[in-house]
């Protein structure tokens, strides 16, 4: 199975900090609220995939709500995580470009925090194109803007960034249209989130 490099040690700093800082709990919580909102109306039992669901604060937030969550990551450490603590419907070990489940399964999915991964147009779309066969409704989709504040403060490594142009472009090259656009902090942080939907 392809795993990310991040071994059993790192994930469980990472779970660590997430968990465990207000900080990480309140960028969870704005995330949240946006990625929820960009979802729009779900009926009670809804569908919905959470790929990646790193440890699964997603996963747990909308298990509560009474959705019918499946997660996917493809490190099995960080879906350790997932499992014990969002207790999801289902939780799959898998990669985001050969997701293992069938066509139209999902009302709707949330694929946060991936993108910043990814540098290439082509393994963004083969990703976007997984999704999208799985999924009927809206595609809550994160990314990392070029343009912004916060991190000219940080010395930290520059993440792969999209601007929302490469995202449209992104998108209509899979057969998506962009529907809504929610920068978390606009121009201030990097992290922006848009809705997905299949074009007509
Ligand atoms: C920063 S975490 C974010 C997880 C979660 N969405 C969140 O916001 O907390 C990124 C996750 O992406 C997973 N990942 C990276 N590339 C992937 C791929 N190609 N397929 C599936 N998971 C992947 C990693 O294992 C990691 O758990």
């Amino acid at each position: 199975m392809d795993e990310t490099p991040h071994d059993r040690p790192w994930v469980e700093r990472y779970h660590r900090k997430q968990t465990t800082t207000r900080t990480a709990a309140s960028r969870l919580r704005r995330e949240y609220r946006i990625a929820r909102s960009l979802l729009g109306e779900l009926r009670a039992g809804a569908t919905i995939l959470d790929l990646p669901c790193g440890i699964g604060p997603h996963s747990r937030r909308l298990t509560e709500e009474g959705q019918r969550v499946i997660s996917v990551d493809r490190n099995r450490w960080m879906l350790g995580y997932a499992q014990r603590e969002a207790k999801p419907y289902l939780c799959l070990q898998g990669d985001a470009r050969r997701i293992p489940l069938q066509d139209d399964l999902a009302d709707g999915a949330l694929v946060i925090r991936l993108f910043h991964y990814l540098d290439e147009p082509a393994e963004r779309q083969a990703v976007l194109r997984e999704v999208s066969r799985v999924t009927r409704g809206r595609i809550v989709l994160s990314f990392m803007h070029p343009i912004a504040v916060a991190p000219l403060l940080k010395a930290r490594p520059t993440r792969k960034t999209q601007d929302l142009a490469q995202i449209r472009q992104d998108a209509e090259a899979c057969g998506l249209r962009v529907a809504k656009v929610r920068p978390v902090f606009p121009f201030v942080k990097r992290h922006w989130f848009v809705a997905l939907e299949r074009q007509t």
